[in-house]
């Protein structure tokens, strides 16, 4: 089935480019003699289309089954893989798993799955080893899928594995034995087969939808209080946070009191007329002269209730 229905989309995709061939006939027309006999006429009931080659099949028929059919002819050990993980795999996500920044993380994490924060890796969540083979031959490297060879992702998968404990290093991976390395949550997963709803379809002699009450209202509760940003903030993280958030230079940062206290002290006039005119390496407006003086007042305004803020 699942073979069939990509035979269909090859053939689906190749009837649409063959629609603008048969324009010339839907004109009703003869057919137009400088085309020959259109060659995609006889190859389906719609006339249209190729029948999809063995090698367009090939290309859509890659998913592996857990009990391994799909598999190529291949094998290698995770000391194989080791040097290809860290070329190719490891930039994103670590050099044992361990994923980086965001990276997805693939090792570890087992008995975590009940915890608030399950860890989910290869590891401690996909009950088979040959969805691991498959989606690294499908998808990895994230930006160059479906480059590595068989053998490749036989030697990968392997090291993968490896790095999750769950064969050694020396262990081989081969076509045979794939199937067969159980994963910790091979169990874990079932049939869920509860209905969608508790209630009997009714097919004959229903309830008159008319006569149906709804006995409870929905509740509005409107309780949200609107957070409520200054006039100023907007301008401030615009035109002036690049400098004042993170203190490049001497450049207060609002709210950190050591930086800000003095200058305040200074008080709002005082500023304001530092920030319109600059001060010290602050060019006037921070350097951004579209700025009306009311936008700058703002945006100074702003940097002092952030102070306020601080002491609240
Ligand atoms: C440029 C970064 C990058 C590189 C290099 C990379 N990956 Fe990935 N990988 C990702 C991202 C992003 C995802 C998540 C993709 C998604 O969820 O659609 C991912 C997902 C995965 C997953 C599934 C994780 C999960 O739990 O869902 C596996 C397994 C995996 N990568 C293995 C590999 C292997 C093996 C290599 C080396 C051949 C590799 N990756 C190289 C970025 C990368
Ligand atoms: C290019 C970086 C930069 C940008 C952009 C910038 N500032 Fe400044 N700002 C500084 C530096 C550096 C100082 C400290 C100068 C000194 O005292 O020597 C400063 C000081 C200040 C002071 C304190 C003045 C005083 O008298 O002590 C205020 C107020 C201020 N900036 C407001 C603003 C406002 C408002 C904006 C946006 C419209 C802004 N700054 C944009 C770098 C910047």
């Amino acid at each position: 089935m699942f073979r069939l229905a990509k035979a269909f989309v090859v053939l689906a995709t190749a009837m649409l480019v063959a629609c603008s061939v048969s324009v010339n006939y839907d004109r009703g027309d003869q057919p137009d003699p400088s085309i020959p006999d259109n060659p995609v006429q006889v190859a389906g009931y719609y006339g249209v289309g190729n029948a999809a080659s063995p090698e367009e099949i090939a290309g859509w028929d890659i998913d592996i089954r857990p009990d391994g059919l799909g598999l190529p002819v291949g094998s290698a050990s995770a000391e194989d893989g080791e040097m290809l993980y860290e070329d190719q795999c490891a930039v994103c996500h670590g050099s044992f798993g361990e994923g980086v920044d965001r990276y997805p993380v693939l090792a570890g994490g087992e008995g975590t799955l009940t915890e608030s924060r399950p860890e989910k890796t290869v590891g401690s969540y996909w009950p088979y080893a040959s969805t691991l083979w498959d989606y690294i031959h499908r998808a990895m490297p994230f930006e160059a899928p479906q480059s590595l060879s068989d053998q490749e992702v036989y030697a990968i998968t392997a090291y993968v594995l490896y790095l999750n404990d769950l064969v050694d290093y020396e262990f081989v991976l081969t076509r045979d034995n794939l199937a067969s390395i159980e994963m910790p949550n091979r169990d874990g997963f079932f049939v869920d087969d509860r209905p969608d709803t508790s209630n009997e379809v009714c097919m004959i002699n229903c309830k008159d939808p008319a006569s149906i009450r709804i006995t409870s209202e929905p509740e509005l509760v409107v309780n949200v209080s609107p957070v409520v940003r200054s006039p100023g903030a907007g301008v401030y993280d615009q035109a002036c946070s690049v400098c004042h958030a993170k203190g490049v230079g001497t450049a207060p940062i609002p709210g950190d009191n050591a930086d800000w206290s003095e200058r305040i002290g200074k008080g709002r006039d005082e500023l304001l007329s530092s920030a319109l005119l600059g001060i010290g390496i602050m060019p006037a407006k921070g350097g951004h002269a579209y700025l009306s003086d009311d936008e700058v007042a703002a945006a100074v305004d702003f940097m002092i209730e952030l102070e306020r803020s601080f002491f609240e």
